[in-house]
């Protein structure tokens, strides 16, 4: 008899019938209830034991971690708390787990501590409901393009150019790190590398995707991206994954409206199909709430913070503006901010972000019009020679979540531009090509995939809601 998931059996399977599972052991009270989980929905399946007619040797052997084999009859529990439970008439121990050594117990774990058990904290109520969550975000990301005319690009990994043209690159090289070749001028010769040129891991598919939008109207990209900056933040990892649509015949406002568009698709979608291990995650924030000053609880429950940005319409303001109310700000005037904002094109931080956000509209805000000298070289160019027309969407409790803009189609414009930053034009003549045959006004944004995992599932450090972090010093698995 082929065995069933969990999920399957609480939700679909009528009773009284035959059920095979398999899962791992969460706990076994009283030598008799087995809870049963195995990943598939946050709740346990009950299996009740003949304990009478086992053999003690195997019952010692139903610890929290083993992988169990269970069949057995499916009925309505006699008990409370589950619909239905498992009378168990055969069982097998498929792996034993040795609970002096086994690392989660059914007790509260510290989430640096489960960190440091990656490996294994996937077993655990929080986790899997994040892992689940994340799943079914990136399944919706899909569903979203998919439905709205987008076809799917890979990009590549391995980029011989420098997109956001920042020193934040990892190196893919084969020489020999103990010995390279070196040339007349005592550099090393890359020449010999394997692509014969310096290559990295990329930082964005973004200039890959404009090609294709040049070509196919609305595609995207959806994969990992690589980050040597060394920002040991609870909002930063050095391996992320990274959303980029990038659509021809698209302005900025478009820019715009897609993005808030896509992120109440996506957000409402968990709502609507994933309220069981939101709940979860919403309960967990309650209660890790209560042991918080009063004033650093939330205001609105997770659920509620999902449905607020479902239904309601995010803020946008140009960067002056925002210039404005922070230089007017409260904090600003009691010099709390740890960077002052005194003049016009300072760079935002995200104490800045955060007040706007949390503070002052207490909505999701779309900032536009940033100051060109602080964002990347291929923004179009406003008419007042001195703004690009970028956006950046601030999250409360995130900060940044997406950052896009309105991409310059005009030629000689973007020469200039990448001349004036010293950008070797022969690197980007490819790119320049859309400009110089059929160019069009285009635009795009990139959303940082766990960021949004963050912000869904409630979660505080971003390294909580990847699989394996790899941040300053740390790759471990
Ligand atoms: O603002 P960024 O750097 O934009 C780009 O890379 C553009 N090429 C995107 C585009 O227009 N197609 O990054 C986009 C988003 C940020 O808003 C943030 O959510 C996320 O990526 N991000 C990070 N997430 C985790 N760790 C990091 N180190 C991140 N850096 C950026
Ligand atoms: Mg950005």
């Amino acid at each position: 008899m082929k065995h069933q998931t969990i999920v399957t059996i609480l939700d679909d399977q009528l009773t009284p019938s035959d059920v095979v599972v398999k899962g791992w052991v969460r706990t076994f009270r009283g030598n008799r209830f087995i809870a049963l989980n195995d990943g598939s929905t946050l709740r346990n399946l009950q299996c009740v034991i003949d304990f009478e007619n086992t053999k003690s040797e195997l019952l010692k052997r139903i610890t929290t971690g083993a992988a169990l084999s269970v069949k057995g009859l499916l009925v309505e529990s006699q008990g409370q708390g589950q619909r239905v439970e498992v009378q168990v008439s055969q069982f097998e121990i498929l792996g034993d787990s040795d609970p002096e050594l086994y690392p989660i117990q059914p007790k509260k774990h510290s989430f640096e501590f489960l960190r440091e058990h990656a490996h294994l904290r996937i077993r655990t109520n929080t986790f899997g409901a994040v892992m689940r969550l994340r799943s079914a975000l990136s399944f919706s990301v899909h569903k979203y393009f998919n439905q709205n005319g987008f076809f799917h690009l890979h990009s590549p990994i391995i980029t011989g150019s420098d997109a956001e043209g920042a020193g934040e690159l990892f190196r893919v090289s084969q020489l020999d790190p103990k010995s390279p070749p070196i040339q007349e001028n005592g550099q090393v010769d890359f020449s010999k590398d394997f692509f014969g040129k310096e290559t990295h891991l990329t930082v964005s598919g973004q200039l890959e995707a404009e090609t294709y939008a040049m070509a196919m109207s609305k595609v995207y990209t959806f994969g990992p991206t690589f980050r040597a900056e060394n920002s040991n933040t609870a909002r930063h990892l050095a391996e992320f994954w990274m959303i980029e649509p990038e659509v021809a015949f698209m302005d900025l406002a478009g820019n715009m409206d897609l993005a808030e568009d896509f992120l109440k698709f996506i957000l409402n979608d968990m709502l609507t199909n994933h309220a069981e291990d939101l709940a979860f995650l919403e309960d967990r924030l309650i209660q890790e709430d209560k042991s918080k000053p009063e004033r650093e609880r939330q205001t609105m429950t997770l659920t509620e913070k999902l449905q607020f940005v479902v239904d309601n319409n995010f803020t946008r303001l140009s960067y002056t503006e925002a210039i404005e109310i922070l230089k007017n700000s409260k904090p600003n005037k009691k010099k709390s901010f740890k960077y002052p904002i005194d003049e016009w094109g300072v760079d935002l931080q995200s104490e800045h972000e955060r007040y706007l956000v949390e503070k002052h509209f207490q909505t999701p805000v779309i900032l536009f019009d940033y100051p060109a000298k602080i964002k990347a070289f291929y923004m179009r160019l406003n008419d007042d020679q001195t703004t690009v027309r970028a956006m950046d969407i601030l999250f409360p409790g995130i900060g940044e979540m997406v950052g896009g803009s309105q991409r310059e189609e005009r030629l000689d414009v973007l020469e200039q531009k990448i001349k004036a930053l010293g950008i070797p034009q022969e690197d980007l003549n490819w790119y320049l090509d859309l400009r110089r045959f059929g160019t069009a006004v285009h635009s795009g944004f990139g959303l940082g995939f766990e960021r949004l995992v963050m912000f869904t599932t409630g979660m505080s450090n971003i390294r909580d809601v990847i699989p394996f972090p790899r941040t300053p010093g740390n790759a471990d698995f």
